[in-house]
């Protein structure tokens, strides 16, 4: 089964942290990485968020820029692509911008374990897709996605989905923008969570693709190794 091309992109802090040690978002880019990363948002079929991400910062992940909306649109794509929730239980609230700003498809990814009455109230704004017993299966989900015609998708965090689609091996490439800050703090979220690698074998390689000064900070590109 063909997988889509997933691709991570981020703003961390110079020691790493994705966001404050109360898990709230923080303010790590500037105006050149926002443009940068909103021309990323409209060349992807598909933004991925977790749902912890959802909840934390109720995002609505569209493209800022009308220019690039209406080159999206000349090209008979909805003006934003579309945005992708992962959500086990189903706790996207029906309000959440993302289910409300923009035009375009939404799609929450839940598993089996999810209240079905709260499935039936997120069905009026998204198409739900079921992969998994009790969390999202990533690699059902993701080869669902491909045969629905999503085969770029950016993934925008955060920290825990972050690791569980490095680990399943199903990104191949990550952006960091690394800016000028230290947040610090050992609760604070960073690029990638989750249960992490003890040994230095096990752990994912990556190759430098290019290093860019921007803004106050840095943009890295990194390949990653199979
Ligand atoms: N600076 C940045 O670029 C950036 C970008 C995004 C987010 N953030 C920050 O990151 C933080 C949120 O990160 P987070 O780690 O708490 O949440 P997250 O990674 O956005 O979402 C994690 C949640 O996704 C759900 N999930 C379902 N299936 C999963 C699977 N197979 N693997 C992993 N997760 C799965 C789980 O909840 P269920 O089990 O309930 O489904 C899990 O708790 C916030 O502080 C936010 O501000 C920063």
């Amino acid at each position: 089964m063909s997988l889509p091309y997933l691709f991570i992109n981020a703003a961390m802090s110079a020691d790493g942290k994705i966001a404050s040690r109360l898990r709230e978002q923080f303010k790590l880019s500037g105006e050149e990485d926002f443009a940068r990363v909103d021309r990323l948002r409209a060349e992807s079929d598909a933004i991925m968020v977790g749902v912890g991400t959802l909840l934390a910062d109720n995002p609505s992940l569209t493209v800022k820029s009308e220019k690039l909306r209406e080159a999206r649109r000349r090209k008979g794509l909805q003006e934003n692509p579309a945005r992708i929730v992962v959500d086990s239980r189903a706790r996207t609230p029906p309000d959440a911008d993302l289910l409300k700003k923009g035009s375009g498809e939404r799609i929450i990814i839940t598993s089996r374990a999810a209240d079905k009455d709260k499935i039936e109230r997120l069905r009026e704004r998204a198409t739900i897709i079921t992969a998994g017993e009790r969390r999202v299966d990533l690699r059902k989900a993701v080869e669902e996605l491909e045969r629905l015609g999503y085969h770029r998708i950016m993934v925008e965090g955060g920290a825990t989905l972050n690791w569980s689609l490095i680990e399943e091996g199903l990104i191949s490439e990550i952006y960091t923008f690394i800016s000028n800050q230290i947040i610090g703090g050992a609760t604070a979220p960073t690029l990638v969570d989750g249960t992490g690698y003890t040994t230095p074998e096990e752990t994912t390689k990556l190759k430098l693709e290019s290093i860019e000064p921007l803004d106050k900070g840095i943009l890295l590109k990194w390949q990653i190794q199979r």
